[in-house]
């Protein structure tokens, strides 16, 4: 377990984050250390952008073009970045062609070795400058700040970078952690209500695979930016996710649980050429999974699922079918020779890998699509 250190103005010292203690005080900055080889530390709070700070004199911030500007106006003061490089919104800016232009950016400011290279802004811009960092001059210090909910409790967290080919997500980049990762949830405040719910999905996977603790407080009236135990809630998801890439950073186990309702959201993603967003996914993938749980001898959780996405209120599904979502349901990387492989539940916190028969895949499916199909009626 990764140690967490509470400061505040009225909590301190060292212990796992969460367990009750929202609401009953008033926390201003958690720290969550990641161990491993290189070991970092997350900071979750408020007003984080202000206090930003690195060892090295050049640093190299890299942010989407829709970035609030007044995010980047206090990155920029705080930091006094050597070059500032601006990319495209969300995907787009992880491409080969935008990873080029932004080392040429940093080759053309004559940056050296020593330099330091700061990603602000959600997943997408910090995958990519994170795969920067790994490969300008053979690697360089990378610092990573996310400013959205899914960018704070997954993507900065866990050092995978990198960027995207035509033929499929994420298929170029290295394990290169960050040298810490700033979570200032004020920065929130500007995020579409829609993506911020999104990023639940995330939490609340946190929450079924490890901290049920989470699963109450992402569904009540604290679980929103500008509410005061919004930092402890997204400490404590930061904490599960810096606890198992502590013990498995190149997920060659536990790491996979972290894909809980992932082998659908994939699927329907990949299907749908990403009409439907990841977090939705997510959220209707996670019902799935808790509905083969069930069909597999373990504890019912899917009444936990459904009323995440009652919650999360997705998009309603274009019309899919078995037959058309299996064959991308079948190139989940947690596939081997013997088949698919699902993350399943036992019970709350207790996830395991499973094949599952076919028939009951197609049963569960006809379950849920009645289910899903019942949120937008
Ligand atoms: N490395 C990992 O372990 C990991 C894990 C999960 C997801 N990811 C990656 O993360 C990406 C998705 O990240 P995301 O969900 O954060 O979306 P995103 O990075 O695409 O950001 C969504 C949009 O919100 C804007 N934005 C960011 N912060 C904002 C703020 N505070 N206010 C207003 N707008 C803001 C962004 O500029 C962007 O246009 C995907 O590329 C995915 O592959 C990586």
């Amino acid at each position: 377990m990764p140690a967490t250190e509470r400061i505040g103005t009225e909590q301190t010292g060292t212990g796992r984050t969460g367990t009750g203690q929202t609401g009953t005080g008033r926390t201003d900055v958690v720290q969550i250390e990641v161990g491993g080889a290189q070991p970092y530390r997350v900071e979750v709070g408020r007003g984080l952008l202000d206090r930003l700070n690195v060892p090295q004199t050049q640093v190299a911030l890299i942010h989407a073009a829709d970035l609030p500007m007044e995010l980047v106006s206090r990155a920029q003061q705080s930091l006094r970045p050597a070059v500032t490089v601006v990319v495209p919104a969300r995907d787009d800016c992880k491409t080969l062609g935008e990873l080029e232009k932004v080392l040429c950016a940093l080759a053309g400011a004559n940056l050296s070795r020593e330099c330091a290279v700061v990603g602000l802004g959600g997943g997408a811009v910090t995958d990519l400058a994170g795969f920067v960092a790994a490969s300008y001059l053979r690697g360089v210090a990378y610092y990573s700040v996310p400013t959205t909910l899914l960018g704070m409790v997954d993507a900065a967290v866990g050092g995978k970078t990198g960027v995207n080919l035509p033929q499929g997500k994420n298929l170029v980049g290295a394990f290169w952690p960050p040298r810490h990762v700033w979570a200032d949830v004020d920065s929130l405040l500007t995020l579409p209500a829609a993506t911020f719910r999104e990023g639940a999905a995330e939490v609340y996977k946190h929450g079924l695979i490890s901290d049920p603790t989470l699963l109450e407080r992402v569904l009540s009236p604290e679980f929103a930016p500008g509410q005061s135990g919004l930092v402890q809630i997204i400490a404590d998801a930061v904490t599960v996710k810096a606890g198992v890439v502590t013990r498995d950073l190149t997920e060659q186990g536990e790491r996979a649980y972290l894909n809980f309702g992932h082998t659908l959201a994939h699927a329907t993603e990949a299907y749908t050429d990403h009409a439907v967003s990841h977090g939705e996914a997510v959220g209707y993938g996670m019902h799935y999974a808790a509905l083969l749980s069930r069909a597999l001898g373990g504890a019912d959780l899917s009444t936990h699922t459904l009323a995440f996405l009652k919650y999360q209120q997705p998009r309603a599904l274009p019309p899919l079918s078995f037959e058309a979502l299996w064959p991308y349901m079948a190139r989940d990387k947690k596939a081997d020779a013997q088949g698919v492989r699902f993350v399943l539940l036992r019970d709350l916190a207790k996830p395991y890998l499973a094949r599952v028969p076919e028939d009951v895949l197609r049963a569960a499916f006809g379950e849920w699509q009645v289910a899903v199909s019942g949120l937008h009626v």
